[in-house]
């Protein structure tokens, strides 16, 4: 294949842009990804302009609202100061000289990878593209998703015959395209996000030049990859490594019940280890949009391959097994006072999938609720993020969250999410029986406290 030498004023003109900043950012879908970057973005004074198919977001966004805890008012109204705005008008996108994709990837009811928000965001974006665009795509995905499934369906649809950078097209036909991943850990205040090193793969060298001159705008660091594949895997290869060692320390904790010894004491003495230990948590099971769902995006697309990827798949049996532990735990804890989860009231502490965030998606939560409701208990819960809770993909709970005064009332309190404003000495005193998934009782001493 030919390398091509792009007329440097394409290149020269965008890299003078971001100095100036009058480049022209826009960001599609504003979730937990999408309008953080925003900000930052906005932040760094460019004119951003947010793209969602949800028009209660966009009309939020608007009004000067926010939808995400952890995002102030103040900050949407900053940003608007500086030019952010948001739409479901795709007309403006030729205004834009870079867009980034920070749509959903979810698993079908199969758990297999479902690409259609990226393919109806290439849909909806493609028509629109004009020559020199900078187009990145930042959801987690298989690696080949961005040569695959967007390329092509950007250069079969926009009608001014571009093609991505990299088929010998010049500078007045061609678009630049590049992976760059996500890397949030939601809720973690230690890290802040421009601290977090952006990986970058483009289609070819300018790509990767462009969206790191972007990048570097609102990110310390940024770290160049060779291709997108690359920098699909490496997200991929980050949360499957967490997902792996979750399961491992889950296991471990099985059997340590078993055997009467403390894990998170073992976690405890073995993390002193200057060098090749890195402390992982046991918990209630695997939350959150990416370490339940991710491994099995590369699961899927390793078949292609004639490949078995039996680390992830055994990794992703030992997390699916822990709500019910929990579930377990609650009956022989309620059975060893002469109860039973049938016609038991068990309180739910936390709904969010981990503490201190607003975000139950694939939460163990719902799960334990459910599995509880099945075996005949009465379930209320509280979480402070979470007034009420309805319907989503995988459930249909339409709870609300109830007080968290009367604790005698309850059977057993069962803790899943370990949210720090919780006064887990008060809950202890007041309950008749603490079932706890999460070791939040540690350095507690009571009888009614069982740990699981
Ligand atoms: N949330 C995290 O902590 C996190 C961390 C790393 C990576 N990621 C990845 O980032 C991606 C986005 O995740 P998220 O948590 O922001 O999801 P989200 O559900 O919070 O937000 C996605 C947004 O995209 C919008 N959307 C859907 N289809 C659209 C379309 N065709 N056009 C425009 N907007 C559309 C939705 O309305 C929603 O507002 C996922 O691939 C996820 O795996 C998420």
């Amino acid at each position: 294949m030919v390398e091509v030498a792009f007329a440097p004023s394409a290149v020269e003109s965008f890299l003078s842009k971001v100095q100036t900043r009058n480049l022209r950012v826009g960001i599609i879908g504003l979730g937990y990804v999408g309008l953080p970057l925003s900000l930052l973005f906005s932040e760094q004074k460019f004119r951003v302009t947010g793209f969602d198919v949800d028009q209660q977001k966009v009309d939020t966004l608007a009004a000067g609202g926010s939808y995400i805890y952890r995002i102030l008012p103040e900050e949407i109204a900053a940003a608007k100061a500086s030019g952010f705005s948001a739409t479901t008008d795709w007309g403006r996108m030729p205004d834009l000289d870079a867009v980034i994709i920070c749509v959903p990837t979810p698993l079908n009811e199969h758990r297999e990878p479902d690409l259609t928000y990226i393919e109806n965001t290439a849909h909806a974006i493609a028509p629109h593209l004009r020559p020199a665009q900078l187009v990145v795509l930042e959801s987690t995905t298989y690696p080949g998703t961005t040569e695959e499934v967007l390329i092509p369906i950007l250069e079969r649809e926009n009608k001014l015959g571009l093609k991505a950078a990299r088929f010998g097209a010049s500078a007045q036909n061609a678009f630049y395209v590049a992976f760059s991943p996500e890397r949030e850990d939601p809720g973690n205040t230690q890290v802040t996000r421009c601290d977090i090193p952006k990986v970058i793969g483009g289609l070819e060298a300018q790509a990767t030049e462009l969206a790191g001159a972007l990048y570097s705008s609102i990110f310390r660091r940024v770290v160049p990859v060779s291709s997108p594949a690359v920098a699909e895997m490496t997200k991929l290869l980050e949360n499957i490594y967490r997902c792996v060692n979750i399961a491992l320390i889950n296991e471990l904790k099985l059997l340590c019940l078993r055997m009467g010894i403390d894990i998170f004491e073992v976690i405890r003495a073995a993390s002193t280890k200057p060098f090749g230990f890195q402390a992982f948590y046991p918990g209630p099971g695997l939350g959150g949009h990416c370490i339940p769902i991710d491994p099995y995006y590369l699961l899927w697309k390793a078949k292609e391959f004639d490949f078995h990827t039996r680390f992830i798949e055994l990794a992703g049996e030992v997390n699916l097994s822990m709500p019910y532990h929990v579930v377990s735990s609650v009956a022989h804890a309620l059975n060893a006072r002469k109860q039973s989860p049938n016609g038991s009231k068990v309180l739910v502490l936390g709904l969010a999938y981990k503490k201190d965030i607003d975000d139950l998606r694939e939460s163990p939560s719902l799960t334990i609720i459910e599995l509880l409701q099945k075996q005949g208990a009465s379930v209320s819960y509280n979480d402070p993020f979470f007034a009420k809770v309805g319907r989503g993909r995988k459930y249909d709970l339409q709870m609300e969250s109830t007080p968290l005064d009367n604790l005698e009332q309850y059977d057993c309190v069962l803790i899943v999410t370990d949210h720090s404003d919780y006064d887990y000495k008060k809950i202890v005193n007041e309950a008749q029986l603490v079932v706890d998934s999460r070791n939040a009782t540690r350095g507690i001493k009571s009888e009614k406290i069982v740990h699981c």
